[in-house]
This record gives C-alpha cells, sequence and structure tokens, in this order.
C-alpha cells in the first residue's frame, strides 16, 4: 500500500530535535562488529529499512545480533561464517549491496546480492572491477547491475600490493575495496578524485585495522585481526539537513539538532549553507571514538544563491536535493556543476528535483552534471508530486511544500522515507511542521 504525506504551507519550526542515527555508520558498525574478536555494543543505532537490510545479511552468514528494548545493538563477532541459504534481498540499499560485496568476496563467502527495482538499476560494475582486479570472482548483470554474484575462489592472495584509482569520488567503492582487502596480507592503497566520506577508515582503525590516511590516499594493509569496540551512533547529518534547510527558509523558526555527526567529510551542507547567508551555530562540541559530535543551532535567515565549488560535491553528496530547495528560496542564482553522481543516487536527483521545482514556481536550468536554480517564491503546484522512490525527495518536496504562502501538497509514495529516517513526519510535526502521513 502506497503511503502519503500531507503538507501545509506555513508555520514555524522551533525546539531541540534529536534526529535517528548516522546510516553510514551504522551499516559499518553492524559489518565490523560482525567479523571483530569479541562483543561490541552498538548504541544510538539507526533501525531504517537500509540498516535492517545489512542487519539480516549479518545473520544470515551466522553473526549473532542481541537488540534491546533501549535501541542498542550487541554483536557478537564471529570468524566462523555460513554460508547463506538464499540470495541476499538489500532492498534500496546502494551501501549494503556494495560494502557487503567487498565483504562477501573477502570471506570468501559465495552469495548473490539483489534488491528492489531503483537498487537494481544502479551502478555496480564500478565495485565489481577492481574487486576483480584484486582477485575475487564478482559477476554483475551483463548491464553492470544487480544482482550481483560472488563465486568462492580457491587460491588466496594472488596479488601483491593493489593500488587503485577511484574514477568517481565514492565511499561506497572505497569501502568495498577496504573491506575486503582485510582479510589478505596484502598492502592496497586507494586514492580519490576528491575526498569522501571516511568512516570507514575511522572506524577501522578504531577496530584494530592496520589502517593510514593520507589526503585522499588511504593505505590498509591486511591480515590484521578486528577487535571488539563500542560504538556511539551520532545523529545523521543527512537527516538533520531536512531541519537545517527548514529553519533557514521559514521565517521565525529557531531550531537547534542534539549532537549530530559532524564528520568534515561530512558537513558540506553546513559550509554551503553558511555561503548563502544561513544562520548556524555550532555547539557543544565532543567526540565519540574517531567521529565529531555537535549541537546545531538553526535560525531563520535570508538566503543568498551561490556557485557551489567543486569541492563540496563529495562533502555534500546525500544533501543536494535538500539543498535545491534551499536555493529555490534563496535571492538570487545558485549554481552547481560536476555533479553528475547525483544522476545515479535512489533516483536521478537533479532531473527529479528540477521537475518537482519547477512545477512550484521556480525557474531551474539543467546541465548533465549540474543545475542553476534562480531563487523565487515557492508555490504549492496543481498537482500531488511524487516520491520517485527516494526516500531524500520525498523529505526535500516536504520541506519545500512547508515553505509555500498558502495550499496542502499531497506527495504519493513516501514509504521510501522508512529506509533512512522512519519517523521524520513525526519530528518534523513536533518541531511545527503541518504534516500528515495517510
Ligand atoms: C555512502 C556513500 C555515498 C552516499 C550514500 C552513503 C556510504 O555514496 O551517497 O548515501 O555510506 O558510504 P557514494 O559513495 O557512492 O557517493
Amino acid at each position: 500500500m502506497s503511503h502519503k504525506y500531507i503538507i501545509e504551507s506555513g508555520g514555524t519550526l522551533q525546539g531541540e530535535i534529536t534526529v535517528p542515527g548516522d546510516k553510514s555508520i551504522s551499516h559499518r558498525a553492524l559489518m565490523f562488529a560482525s567479523i571483530a574478536k569479541g562483543n561490541s555494543l552498538i548504541n544510538g543505532i539507526l533501525r531504517s529499512s537500509d540498516v535492517l537490510c545489512t542487519l539480516a545479511a549479518m545473520r544470515a552468514i551466522g553473526v549473532h545480533v542481541e537488540e534491546s528494548t533501549d535501541g542498542t545493538m550487541l554483536v557478537h563477532g564471529t570468524q566462523e561464517f555460513r554460508q547463506p541459504r538464499e540470495p541476499i534481498y538489500l532492498g534500496n540499499s546502494g551501501t549494503s549491496m556494495r560494502l557487503l560485496s567487498g565483504l562477501f568476496a573477502g570471506l570468501n563467502i559465495p552469495v548473490e546480492l539483489h534488491g528492489d527495482d531503483s537498487l537494481s538499476k544502479r551502478p555496480m560494475k564500478r565495485v565489481a572491477d577492481p574487486l576483480c582486479s584484486m582477485g575475487f570472482i564478482v559477476k554483475t548483470s551483463p548491464d553492470g547491475t544487480a544482482p550481483i554474484i560472488i563465486e568462492s575462489r580457491d587460491q588466496q592472495d594472488t596479488i601483491e600490493d593493489f593500488n587503485y584509482s577511484l574514477p568517481v569520488a565514492s565511499a561506497q567503492i572505497k569501502s568495498s575495496i577496504l573491506i575486503a582487502s582485510l582479510f589478505s596480507k596484502i598492502r592496497t592503497t586507494i586514492d580519490e578524485p576528491s575526498k569522501s566520506r571516511n568512516h570507514t577508515e575511522l572506524m577501522l582503525r578504531d577496530f584494530g585495522a592496520d589502517i593510514r590516511i593520507n589526503g585522499k590516499e588511504v593505505t590498509i594493509v591486511g591480515g590484521r585481526e578486528l577487535i571488539a569496540h563500542d560504538i556511539q551512533v551520532p545523529s545523521d547529518i543527512s537527516s538533520a539537513a531536512f531541519f537545517i534547510v527548514a529553519a533557514s527558509i521559514i521565517p521565525g523558526s529557531d531550531i537547534t539538532l542534539k549532537r549530530v555527526g559532524l564528520n568534515p567529510t561530512r558537513d558540506g551542507i553546513i559550509h554551503l549553507l553558511k555561503q548563502m547567508n544561513a544562520d548556524i551555530t555550532i555547539e557543544n562540541r565532543l567526540q565519540s571514538g574517531s567521529e565529531a559530535i555537535a549541537d546545531i543551532r538553526v535560525r531563520h535567515s535570508p538566503l543568498k544563491g551561490i556557485t557551489i565549488s567543486p569541492e563540496y560535491v563529495a562533502l555534500a553528496i546525500d544533501e543536494f536535493p535538500i539543498l535545491f530547495v534551499a536555493a529555490a528560496c534563496a535571492k538570487g542564482k545558485t549554481k552547481l556543476r560536476n555533479a553528475e553522481e547525483l544522476r545515479k543516487k535512489e533516483s536521478d536527483r537533479i532531473h527529479v528535483m528540477a521537475e518537482a521545482l519547477e512545477k512550484m514556481n521556480i525557474k531551474v536550468t539543467e546541465y548533465d552534471d549540474g543545475i542553476d536554480i534562480t531563487g523565487g517564491k515557492l508555490k504549492t503546484p496543481n498537482e500531488a508530486l511524487y516520491s520517485h522512490d527516494d526516500h531524500r525527495i520525498a523529505m526535500s518536496l516536504s520541506v519545500a511544500a512547508m515553505a509555500t504562502q498558502t495550499g496542502n501538497l499531497t506527495l504519493n509514495n513516501v514509504e521510501t522515507v522508512e529506509s533512512s529516517f522512519p519517523n521524520f513526519h513525526l519530528l518534523m510535526q513536533q518541531a511545527g511542521m503541518n504534516i500528515t502521513l495517510k
């Protein structure tokens, strides 16, 4: 059954909000705790459909995970795995599919990984190719998409050192290679055109891996046993972003997002919004393991359009749909280029957002690798809008609907929000958005 949001224009956002745990960190915590020696307690893990796919995959290979009513998970790390009886279904989760390809290849567990319609359209050759160069047998469909089939191989350590230059900045490809490298004795060096999120590197180091980060280059020497490590998952900056932008564009708003992960490879949205004249203050900075955490206070402020410089693309890769909403409310033009990766996410985020914003009275020009958005007055469209089965599109358009002057927006197929932020509408209601789930 398809779910919809009805969002009424108007209202302001107030108060203190704690958004759920970071999705990227939650996936990695489950994977690394599963293969470490000993038990790891994970606190604040995101219980979204994407992360639950990773949990189910870990259980399918025989990992024991205890879930408590207080939301913690106790992962019993193991070095003895069983072969899954059936293909593993990973729903909408690109992170699960790409990182688990590296994990299962490295562990020499033959398996087939498949996903929903959206995931089955996304490029997977980008992980299969480097894994094959490392000597693993990883196959995709003829057009380079899922299902991914990992076959067992008799001989380990077929290559000496492995050096790989990522064709695009991608934490998922980088992580897949790093995870696959854990189980051999080889030295693997990866460099990327610009720095992508580094949660894998930081967390593997916390689990005791021999890993070195040098700017855009990372080197890992496999063969060292991972040791159990407790993890406190920070709130997800990608989920906080919907509140940060909403408070920036809705007059009268003043909101504080509590204990948000502020890793410098993820905080591009804060820098870009500040360039746009947003009123954002960072308070109560602290460190949780290797991850930086802080409270983020946001008050409404008139925004101005900017030209986004290319180094921010990877640092804000998941925040562009909501940043486009900020641009739609800003004075002047916002220009983005070098962002063709946005067309390969859960939907074609450049096209889908361009189409929706046009229907909401905003002037946009699409480019192959970006978009120009001229700020104006967002208006409620004459028709219902559709999420394109992309969680971040659904949440971004909800914020756009709140920023209109009058009317109600109906947004269809919002069940996709479950993949990263199951209580989005409840927290938005609490903060002051008039949003109903039907
Ligand atoms: C993620 C990396 C990013 C991001 C995705 C999560 C991760 O993808 O878009 O939502 O957890 O590693 P790419 O690395 O492919 O850009």
